[in-house]
């Protein structure tokens, strides 16, 4: 039975765009770097590109100052395939800069999860692996190389403690294996409370630093980094509300 996907109508919303910014500046600072290894792993990547309400996309995008980068990637692929990128697609869009690079998926859905898998084989040639983040995360981050640059996006539509805990401690038992490794998270969460009230509740090991955090409504974002690249990150982070 087909099971509708919230994010279909959420694509190229506020969150989305403020998220997606993030990503764009992050990604581009990260590949200065010149990294040996470049992994991207997105724990809820739903697709790689999808349809999008253009009218809303550009009415917002109008709000934000310092995401030019951003609206540029969109715009040349929506004129080059009518589809707005989601994260995995304007990441591919930075991996592709590096030989040894690849990325690693994770998406519930199964209906999108075919779609992705399909949207993957026909737009990039970028290496991906589809798993369970569930059972399979610890394996995948213990089987990178010892200096990767790690991009790690978790943006279920609702974080929960116990998710948030897991996936810490095997991000964070990934980093401490190597002090090369330089990593950086980005986490959106959709919810009521206060920004500040909301990130105290969850727990961060001290390898990683809080960069920056975002509140717009109920959209919640955040951005760790190692402290090996944690103030050039902070620099590169720009997007202003
Ligand atoms: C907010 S959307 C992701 C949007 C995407 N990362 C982007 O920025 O373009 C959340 C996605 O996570 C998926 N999802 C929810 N829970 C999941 C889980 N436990 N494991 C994998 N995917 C999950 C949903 O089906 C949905 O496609």
């Amino acid at each position: 039975m087909e099971q509708p996907n919230i994010q279909t109508n959420n694509v190229g919303n506020m969150g989305d765009i403020i998220k997606h910014s993030l990503l764009v500046q992050i990604m581009k600072k990260l590949i200065e770097y010149k990294p040996k290894t470049f992994v991207y792993v997105d724990l809820h990547t739903y697709l790689f590109h999808s349809k999008c309400d253009l009218v809303r996309f550009e009415s917002e995008t109008k709000k934000l100052s310092d995401i030019d980068d951003y609206i540029s990637i969109e715009q040349s692929h929506l004129e080059e395939t009518g589809f707005y990128l989601c994260s995995s697609g304007i990441a591919t869009h930075f991996l592709r800069e590096v030989e040894d690079s690849y990325c690693i998926l994770s998406e519930q859905n199964p209906q999108t999860k075919v779609q992705l898998e399909s949207q993957l084989s026909q737009y990039t040639r970028v290496p991906h692996y589809i798993m369970n983040h569930s059972t399979e995360l610890p394996q995948r981050l213990r089987a990178l190389p010892p200096s990767s640059t790690l991009f790690v996006l978790i943006d279920p539509f609702k974080l929960t403690l116990e998710d948030w805990s897991v996936q810490m401690a095997t991000i964070t038992e990934c980093v401490k294996s190597s002090p090369d490794v330089k990593a950086v998270i980005e986490v959106f969460d959709y919810d009521e409370i206060d920004s500040d009230a909301l990130w105290s509740k969850f727990s961060i090991d001290s390898v990683f630093k809080m960069i920056r955090s975002y509140q717009h409504k109920k959209y919640h974002l955040a951005v760790f980094a190692t402290h090996n690249i944690a103030d050039s990150i902070s620099q590169a982070v720009k997007v202003k509300l």
